[in-house]
């Protein structure tokens, strides 16, 4: 009797919508929620003030109501926890700890679930993620690339030509 009234529960809870599917890339399909709750770590600690709008935004909606989901403010909140992210992320000069962490794609991916869901189209603005205002750019960053490969390359150079006086004397 028992038994059977848990089967009846979960093909219950089996054919509920589950909301919104994101596709989280090597994470795989993630609901909403998921899209902003990375694994624990430095950079959730550093953007848990940023991060939170987001979540309380997501938690308001019931977990299948794509429309909730969908609409300007929760988008919104979402892009500005993600903007936490990949702003701490090019300041740090660190990789993403997660395909989710301050994600473009993530955010696309989002985008493209509420569009296939309930027909809402994000502007491209609303879900676009900046470079923060006082990185010093690209150059600032790989300064010292340049200068790195010109050393190894003279002191290869220098090595072979030591070789070449040595063979040829
Ligand atoms: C993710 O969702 C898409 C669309 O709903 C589906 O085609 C795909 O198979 C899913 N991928 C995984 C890994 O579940
Ligand atoms: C979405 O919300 C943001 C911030 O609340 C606002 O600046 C923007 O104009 C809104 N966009 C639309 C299309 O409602
Ligand atoms: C989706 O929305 C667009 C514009 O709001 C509308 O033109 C289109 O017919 C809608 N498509 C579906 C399948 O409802």
């Amino acid at each position: 009797m028992q038994f059977y009234f848990v089967l009846a529960a979960l093909a219950l809870f089996a054919g509920q919508a589950l909301g919104l599917s994101v596709d989280g890339g090597s994470v795989g399909n993630v609901s909403a929620i998921e899209v902003i709750d990375i694994p624990a770590g430095q950079l959730k600690m550093d953007c848990q003030t940023a991060c939170a709008p987001a979540f309380s935004a997501i938690q308001s909606c019931d977990v299948s109501d794509d429309n909730c989901l969908c609409k300007n403010e929760t988008v919104v909140a979402v892009r500005d926890c993600q903007q936490c992210m990949y702003s701490e992320l090019i300041k740090k000069n660190e990789k993403m700890p997660d395909p989710r962490a301050g994600s473009t794609p993530v955010l696309s991916a989002y985008s493209a679930a509420c569009l296939a869901s309930v027909n809402v189209t994000i502007p491209p603005q609303a879900i676009a993620l900046t470079v923060p205002a006082d990185w010093d750019g690209p150059n600032g960053m790989s300064m010292g690339l340049p200068a790195a490969v010109l050393t190894v390359i003279t002191t290869a150079l220098i090595g072979v030509g030591g070789i070449w006086i040595v063979c040829s004397m």
